[in-house]
C-alpha cells in the first residue's frame, strides 16, 4: 500500500511501498527519485543524440588523448625514479649533468602525470554529460528510506547518461593512466623505506658527522669567514668572554680543495656553536661529558632537537640558546639541556680541546646522534 509524504511547503506525494520499489525499473526508480526530492529537470540533452558520428569519435580521441600521456608520463615517472642516476657527483665529474637532471625530470613527469589525468577527467565531463537544467527546493532533516534507495538508482542512471559504459578507448586509457598513476605513487611511497641507510653499521653515513677524524688527521674547529678558501681556525683568544660564534670541520688535506671544503660547510649535521662563557659560570654537566669543555669553551651541535632549524641565537645574560623557529630555549650552562618550547632533547655536544699549537680541534665526533629526535636515534 501505497504511503504518503509532505514536501516543502505542504504538497502530499505518493511513496510507493517496498513491494513497489522493487517492481520498478532502475529508470523509474531514478525518476521518482527527482520526484521526491522536488527537482523538476528543466533540459536534459546528450551531448551526441547520434552515436557513432565523427564529432563524437573526434571527442573522444581527446579524451584518451590526455589519458594517454598521463599514462606514458606516470611511466616515465616510475623509470625515471628508480633507474635515473640520483646518487651525487661532483660538477667536475662526468656524469654531474644526468644527476642534477634527477629531480627535475622526476618533478615534470610527475607533474605532468597529474596534470594530464586532470584535465582528461575535466575534458570527458565537459565533452560528454549530458547538458542539464534542473531546479531543487530546499529540503530540512535527514532522507528517508524511500529517498535513500532511490539515489542510488538515481546515480547510476547518472552514471549511464555519461556513456562511459560504451567508451571502451577512454575507459582504457583512463584504466592505464589511473594504473600507471597509482603505481607510480606507491613506488615514490616505499622507495625510501626499501632503502636500507644503515647498511653500513656503525659508519653509516646517518650515523656519523663531518667531525669524525679519519686516518688520525686532525678535525679543526674553523670560524665562518664567508670565503670558502680562505681558512681560519679559531683560537681560543678569539673570543671575548660571554660570545658565541658557528664553526665547521676543517682538515689540513682539504686545503685547496674546493669540493671537500664546500661539502665540510655544507653539510646540514656540521654546523657547531662554540660559546665561551664568562668566567666563574656556575656549570652543570652530563654525565660522562664531564671532559667535553675547553675551559669555558663549549660546543653545541647547532641543529635543533625539535625539527632541526638552526639554533642561531646565544644570550650572553642568561647563557639561553634560542631556536628561533619554536621558540625552544636550551641552557648552555647545563649541557645546553631544553628548559622551554617543544624540543625534549639537549643539543649534542663536541668534545674538544686545543692542540699543541693553540687551536681548537675535535677529539673526536658527537657521541650521540644530531638533530631531530625522530632523526638518526639509536634507541
Ligand atoms: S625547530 Fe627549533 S624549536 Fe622547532
Amino acid at each position: 500500500m501505497s504511503g504518503v509524504t509532505t514536501g516543502e511547503g505542504g504538497g502530499a506525494k505518493a511513496v510507493p511501498t517496498a513491494a513497489e520499489l522493487d517492481d520498478m525499473s532502475p529508470e523509474e526508480l531514478a525518476r521518482l527519485a527527482t520526484e521526491l526530492d522536488d527537482v523538476v529537470v528543466q533540459h536534459n540533452a546528450p551531448k551526441f543524440p547520434v552515436p557513432g558520428t565523427r564529432a563524437e569519435k573526434r571527442a573522444e580521441r581527446t579524451v584518451a588523448f590526455w589519458f594517454v600521456l598521463s599514462a606514458l608520463a606516470a611511466l616515465a615517472f616510475v623509470v625515471a625514479f628508480i633507474a635515473w642516476p640520483h646518487e651525487y657527483v661532483p660538477p667536475s665529474d662526468p656524469g654531474y649533468t644526468m644527476y642534477s637532471l634527477y629531480t627535475p625530470v622526476v618533478g615534470v613527469t610527475f607533474g605532468l602525470a597529474v596534470l594530464s589525468l586532470g584535465v582528461g577527467v575535466i575534458t570527458y565531463v565537459r565533452k560528454f554529460f549530458p547538458e542539464e537544467v534542473s531546479v531543487q527546493q530546499r529540503h530540512d532533516g535527514p532522507s528517508d528510506e524511500v529517498a535513500r534507495r532511490t539515489v542510488m538508482a538515481q546515480l547510476a542512471s547518472a552514471g549511464k547518461d555519461t556513456t562511459i559504459a560504451r567508451r571502451s578507448l577512454i575507459k582504457r586509457s583512463a584504466g592505464a593512466a589511473a594504473g600507471l598513476f597509482g603505481i607510480g605513487l606507491g613506488i615514490a611511497a616505499i622507495g625510501p623505506l626499501i632503502r636500507n641507510p644503515w647498511k653500513d653499521g656503525p659508519d653509516s653515513p646517518l650515523w656519523v658527522t663531518g667531525w669524525r677524524p679519519e686516518n688520525g688527521e686532525t678535525v679543526f674547529l674553523r670560524a665562518d669567514t664567508g670565503e670558502l678558501s680562505e681558512i681560519r681556525r679559531v683560537r681560543p683568544e678569539d673570543m671575548e668572554p660571554g660570545s658565541m660564534q658557528t664553526v665547521f670541520p676543517f682538515r689540513e688535506s682539504e686545503r685547496g680543495d674546493e669540493e671537500a671544503l664546500l661539502h665540510a660547510q655544507k653539510a646540514s649535521d656540521a654546523p657547531v656553536m662554540l660559546i665561551r662563557l664568562r668566567p666563574g659560570t656556575p656549570v652543570v654537566k652530563r654525565a660522562g661529558q664531564e671532559d667535553f669543555n675547553y675551559g669555558d669553551y663549549y660546543a653545541f651541535s647547532k641543529i635543533c632537537t625539535h625539527l632541526g632549524c638552526p639554533t642561531s641565537l646565544y644570550q650572553a645574560q642568561d647563557n639561553r640558546i634560542l631556536c628561533p623557529c619554536h621558540q625552544s630555549q636550551f641552557l648552555a650552562t647545563e649541557y645546553a639541556r631544553p628548559v622551554f618550547g617543544p624540543a625534549t632533547r639537549a643539543l649534542p655536544q663536541l668534545p674538544i680541546t686545543v692542540d699543541e699549537q693553540g687551536y681548537f680541534v675535535a677529539r673526536s665526533d658527537f657521541p650521540e646522534a644530531v638533530g631531530p629526535a625522530f632523526w638518526e636515534r639509536r634507541s
